[in-house]
């Protein structure tokens, strides 16, 4: 650390939303003055990776709202050395269902069966393979937005006409998940480096259940076994500070839906009693003192850095 007192903390924000409320109180409880970077007035230099003004902070929080905002801050921050929460690489994999997808097939979390096509024509024979109902997805995307449940197959070209004619390029890379038969429910699982520190049903007549669109929360316990598949996802994306959507499958139990990397926990405090910005402000400063391996208790270095490229400059 740069100080030996009080640690230098930057949050990197888009707007002031109830979250950041929150965090701001909660870091300013511990005694410690936020730097905030407002990034709609932002310019990095990306060419400067000695004198840049981020070099004395301690750690940078990131709050943004835009995914690629996000993304790039994060790389040029850790590419500059600098400690960030969460770092580039959890923002990567997170920020894009595909890659999260293919991260937590690689780890063996399970997770619902899903395909990518890169035409319509393949697309539909990926639904048809999958069987009706099939959900397609944006792979950057979220609040339930442009979410299609595609219950048959004139349901299935309908849409993907749509989508290539209207859509940009981001929406020819076709990411088709099976369709989850879910108890009127989901989980939304609260992962902070090594341990789930809470959770919340979503619960909902729709099949969409983000509390954005209407979804009730309600507590859920944090089982030995929510605890072990939230734990083991989290590390396959890098780590930090994330929250987990995840389904409840009658036959396969538990199956990690997605990884959400700048998380919203507004209307998961209350029902948890557990203060979840407290526990994220615990956790930046953590990673402020002791690194980011530290942070989210992996002792073994040698395995960890052989599994991060992306961010290796900022997890020291
Ligand atoms: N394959 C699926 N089966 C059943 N429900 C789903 C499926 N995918 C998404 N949902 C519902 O839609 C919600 C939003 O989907 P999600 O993949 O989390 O996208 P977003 O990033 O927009 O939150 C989920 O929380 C869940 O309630
Ligand atoms: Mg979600």
């Amino acid at each position: 650390m740069n100080s030996p007192g009080k640690p230098r903390v930057g949050v990197l924000y888009s707007r002031v939303r109830v979250e950041e409320k929150l965090l701001f109180e909660a870091f300013e409880r511990r005694g410690v003055t936020l730097d905030l970077i407002d990034d709609q007035k932002l310019i990095f230099d990306i060419t400067d990776v000695d004198n840049h003004p981020y070099k004395h902070y301690d750690v940078i929080v990131e709050r943004c709202i835009n995914h690629s905002r996000a993304l790039y801050s994060l790389k040029i921050l850790n590419d500059q050395g600098v400690k960030t929460v969460n770092t580039a690489l959890c923002a990567d994999i997170c920020g894009n269902k595909l890659m999260t997808t293919s991260a937590l097939a690689a780890a063996r979390v399970p997770q619902p069966k899903a395909l990518v096509a890169y035409t319509a024509e393949s697309a539909i024979e990926a639904i048809e393979r999958l069987g009706y109902p099939a959900v397609l997805k944006p792979t950057v995307g979220s609040w339930g937005r442009l979410l299609s449940k595609v219950n048959d197959r004139d349901a299935a070209e309908t849409i993907l006409e749509h989508k290539e004619t209207l859509g940009s390029y981001h929406h020819s890379i076709f990411y088709i998940q099976e369709y989850v038969k879910k108890p009127g429910r989901d989980i939304r699982a609260f992962q902070v480096g090594p341990e789930t520190i809470c959770a919340i049903y979503r619960t909902s007549p729709n099949w969409i259940t983000n509390t954005a669109r209407g979804g009730s929360s309600s507590n859920c316990p944090v089982t030995p076994e929510l605890a072990d598949i939230c734990t083991r996802a989290a590390r396959a994306c890098g780590g930090g500070v994330v929250a987990l959507d995840l389904f409840e499958d009658p036959e396969r139990g538990l199956l990690v839906n997605e990884v959400n990397y700048t998380m919203e926990f507004r209307n998961s405090i209350a029902p948890t009693n557990v203060n979840i910005p407290e526990r994220m402000v615990d956790f930046c400063l953590k990673v402020a003192a002791d690194g980011w391996a530290a942070a989210n208790g992996w002792p073994d270095e040698g395995r960890r850095l052989a599994s991060i490229s992306l961010t290796e400059g900022a997890s020291a």
